[in-house]
């Protein structure tokens, strides 16, 4: 494919999936006040639309970006429309870059909500990096998209990576990895937990970092999926942010400990929460009933047709 400047004006909608973490070890706190940490990250099925029209103009002076919000009230409330969302800090980091010149519109329709965990921000973020990379005609590759990303936010190299990925550093360091193909269902809550906030309480409680995934990763990322995988997952993986998260917030808890009595593989709380994935083996799902029962206690309906498909051929 070519990438000369794009001339005239172009249109594109995107998906932009959320992200459950299989693990996610936390290391340590570094100097610059983020945390070394080590995940796997994966997609699922649910997902934000992102829709833009874009162009260059070589005349005009300045970058001219807007930004409008579709969805629920209750997902769309919360999220800014203005400068400091994550969408339009991509663009101006990617314009600035690349040297262009010229306008974007985006219309982002939220479905997955703010600050629960699930990467919306930031996948939002990574989806319209790689639409504008096309639509202006940048023509930068994945890695020079990541070093923007990385700036915009911690999670945004792994969600460009457009497939599960083992994630380290801060989260700009990114390997693509295999998964089997699962099914999962999210609980999803009716507050936020700010990420800034979560890591925080790690560093107050003592900062304790589990064991390291290793021994379980050569069957997560190798395996065929099914009854081995969901036991390696439920033996092998944990979420560091848990406890802290679950000691101030203890419906968390007890949404994850009634998951695993209900018939989930394994229950992990996702990134920095409060939202919780449950891993059943392909084609497996939760119960309506025990769906309706995690509703009421979390505030929200719950996601149950959430998944992960490997691409054929990959
Ligand atoms: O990178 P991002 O803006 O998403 O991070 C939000 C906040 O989460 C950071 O300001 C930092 O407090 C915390 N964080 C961290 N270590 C990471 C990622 C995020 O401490 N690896």
């Amino acid at each position: 494919m070519s990438h000369a400047p794009a001339a005239g004006v172009n249109r594109v909608d995107v998906e932009a999936p959320a992200k459950v973490n299989l693990f996610l070890r936390v290391l340590g706190r570094r100097d610059d006040g983020y945390h070394e940490l080590q995940t796997l990250v994966a997609p699922i099925g649910l997902a934000d639309t992102v829709s833009i029209r874009a162009g260059r103009d070589a005349d005009a002076r300045e970058l001219s970006l807007s930004l409008s919000l579709e969805g629920e009230p209750a997902l769309t409330q919360s999220v800014p429309a203005d400068g400091s969302n994550l969408v339009l800090r991509a663009a101006r980091e990617l314009a600035e870059a690349a040297g262009v010149h010229g306008f974007a519109e985006v219309r982002l329709h939220k479905r997955v909500p703010a600050a629960a965990g699930l990467g919306g921000g930031s996948s939002d973020a990574a989806a319209s990096l790689r639409a504008l990379n096309e639509l202006w005609g940048c023509g930068l590759a994945t890695d020079e998209l990541s070093a923007i990303g990385a700036r915009v936010g911690s999670d945004v190299p792994a969600l460009l990576a457009d497939g599960p990925a083992l994630a380290s550093g801060r989260g700009e360091h990114v390997e693509a990895v295999p998964l089997p193909g699962f099914s999962c269902a999210v609980v999803m809550f009716d507050f936020a937990v700010s990420t800034a906030d979560a890591f925080g309480w790690w560093d107050d409680d003592g900062g304790e970092t589990g064991p390291d995934p290793q021994p379980s990763l050569a069957t997560l990322t190798a395996g065929e999926g099914g009854g081995a995988w969901l036991e390696a997952l439920r033996s092998g993986a944990r979420n560091d942010l848990e406890a802290p998260v679950m000691k101030r917030h203890p419906v968390i808890r007890r949404v994850r400990d009634r998951l695993l009595e209900r018939g989930a593989g394994a229950a992990i709380m996702c990134g920095s929460g409060p939202s919780v994935a449950a891993f059943f083996a392909e084609g497996g799902r939760l119960d309506e009933s025990v769906a309706a029962e995690l509703a009421g206690m979390s505030g929200r309906p719950v996601v149950t047709a959430g998944s992960w498909t490997p691409k054929a051929g990959a």
